[in-house]
């Protein structure tokens, strides 16, 4: 395949791009570097001209140049992980988030139907968009209701929304367009082969966070609320090794029939903040400094997938589910680079 991967400068862009080249596909990378780094292209090869490796500096918002790359690199599949995804910076500027992952989203969307080789696309949508599942609804199933909490959530349910409307129309004019939304829960850890890792700058997710403060680079962690009804009286979330996440694009890219699908990926149990720091301090042996606070308003108290449909539809399952296994690979890249990609 032809693959076009938006943001593929990021984390999660960047282990699809190691995978899919791994696999023998021809991958385009488009990315404007407003959270992702040049580093990961260089180190998978984009300025080697014998790897199948493009990488090209714009926005998904320019319609212009993604229908020039769709042209120019016989583009068939299309993964679009590009998007802001701080739920606190879209709380505090959300027309920022309207306008780079709805609006610039939309021109994408736009692209890929005018351009008829285009026949796979596959969203990265989130958890974010069931908001706090009502109760009975965790481990939470596709039909859950879709009630976000944050303009984040929002734009990733208006993006399924205009697939589900853009599938549904090429359907109409008999052109089969495949869509498949995957709803990640929490991402975590890094490629096995210790190439790429995950750096955010802020970093906010609990488990890089966690390690900074292991590699003496920030003092503490907190711990928003210790009083939940959960065993240890701290949330509990799903976390999903990166790589397993790929996994999931793939099996949507070889088996998804046309339409459009939703997917939860997740390893369908959830560990508790306590639980993720304990593994934190075994892994890299260092006795992290927690401070416990009070509650952060928005916070869900269990967020956890029920991955059955991707199971029974698509084949795929987590194949790694222990928390010290997400985290080891994490801490391998971490601790290796402890200034992330800025390090060199
Ligand atoms: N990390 C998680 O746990 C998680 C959970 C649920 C969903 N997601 C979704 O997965 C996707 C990837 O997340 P990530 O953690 O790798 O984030 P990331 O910030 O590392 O990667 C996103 C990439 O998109 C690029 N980008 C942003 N806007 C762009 C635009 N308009 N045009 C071109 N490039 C643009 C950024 O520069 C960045 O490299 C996002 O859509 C995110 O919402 C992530």
């Amino acid at each position: 395949m032809n693959v076009l991967v938006t943001g593929g400068a990021g984390y999660i862009g960047s282990h699809a791009c190691q995978r899919l080249l791994r696999s023998g596909h021809t991958v385009v990378a488009l990315d404007n570097l407003v959270r992702g780094h040049r580093e990961p292209m260089k180190l998978l090869g984009a300025d080697d001209p014998s790897v199948p490796l493009t990488f090209v500096e714009g926005s998904v918002g320019d319609g212009g140049l993604v229908a020039g790359v769709l042209d120019e690199h016989a583009i068939d599949t299309v993964m679009h992980f590009a998007a802001l995804a701080y739920v606190g910076e879209s709380v505090t500027d959300p027309v920022r988030y309207y306008r780079e992952n709805v609006r610039a989203g939309v021109a994408l969307v736009d692209a890929c139907v005018a351009s008829p080789r285009v026949e796979r696309f596959v969203f990265s949508s989130s958890c974010a968009t069931y908001g706090d599942p009502p109760e009975g609804m965790v481990p939470v199933p596709e039909t859950c209701p879709q009630t976000p909490t944050s303009p984040y959530g929002r734009t990733k349910l208006m993006m399924e929304h205009v697939l589900k409307d853009v599938a549904h129309a090429c359907g109409l004019e008999g052109r089969a367009f495949r869509v498949a939304m995957l709803r990640y829960f929490n991402v975590a850890g890094s490629d096995r082969t210790g190439v790429l890792g995950e750096d955010h700058t802020p970093e906010t997710h609990l488990i890089p966070v966690a390690i900074q403060a292991a590699l003496g680079k920030r003092d503490h962690v907190s711990i928003f609320g210790t009083d939940y009804p959960t065993d240890d009286g701290t949330c509990v979330r799903d976390y999903v090794h990166v790589e397993d996440l790929i996994d999931a694009h793939v099996c949507a890219l070889e088996r998804v029939d046309p339409g459009v699908h939703a997917y939860n990926v997740g390893i369908g149990r959830g560990y508790s903040v306590r639980e993720v720091l304990e593994s934190v301090k075994r892994v890299s042996g260092v006795d992290i400094e927690i401070r416990e606070g009070p509650r952060r308003a928005g916070d869900a108290v269990a967020l956890y997938a029920d991955p059955s449909r991707i199971h029974a539809e698509l084949g795929w399952r987590a194949s790694i589910t222990g928390l010290d296994e997400i985290v080891r690979t994490a801490w391998a890249w971490m601790s290796a680079n402890p200034d992330g990609y800025r390090g060199g």
